[in-house]
């Protein structure tokens, strides 16, 4: 088996069991997200405490790219602090764009190496973002109304 096929096996896993799919209550965090290129959209809710995501989950549809990436990304921020979380979408941003490589050896990114074929085609790269657009969003939104 080459390593394309181990990684696509990874998404396919993903999508066809996706990791954390649903409502949350009352959530602190909320956003919708929308691929204008395909016209695919996404929810997710996230519950905050003390500045931690303590759970986050999403709905949505979309292609295999899309779903097993908020897949991945909601299985690795659960039980992070919110500071932790924007430097890790920052990091995956500059990963799936090509302007950084994924790092081999890493636990935390192995999974989402499975990602990088898309670095190749401008489009699916918005595939496998939009779910971290749309958490970074909610983030901002919930970072604001503290403030206030
Ligand atoms: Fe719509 Fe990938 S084709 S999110």
């Amino acid at each position: 088996m080459s390593v394309e096929d181990l990684y696509s096996e990874i998404v396919l896993e993903h999508y066809k069991e996706p990791h954390n799919v649903g409502e949350i209550e009352y959530p602190e965090i909320f956003a919708k997200g929308f691929n204008e290129s395909c016209g695919d959209d996404i929810k997710i809710f996230a519950k905050v405490k003390n500045n931690i995501i303590e759970d986050i989950k999403f709905l949505g549809k979309g292609c295999a790219i899309s779903q097993s990436s908020a897949s991945m990304m909601t299985d690795l921020i659960k039980g992070k602090t919110l500071d932790e979380v924007k430097e890790f979408i920052k990091n995956f941003n500059k990963k799936i764009t090509g302007e950084e490589e994924f790092p081999e050896n890493s636990e935390e990114w192995f999974e989402l190496s499975a990602l990088k074929g898309v670095i190749k085609f401008p489009i699916r790269v918005k595939c496998a973002s939009l779910a971290w657009h749309t958490l970074s969003q909610g983030i901002k939104d919930f970072e604001n109304k503290q403030k206030k």
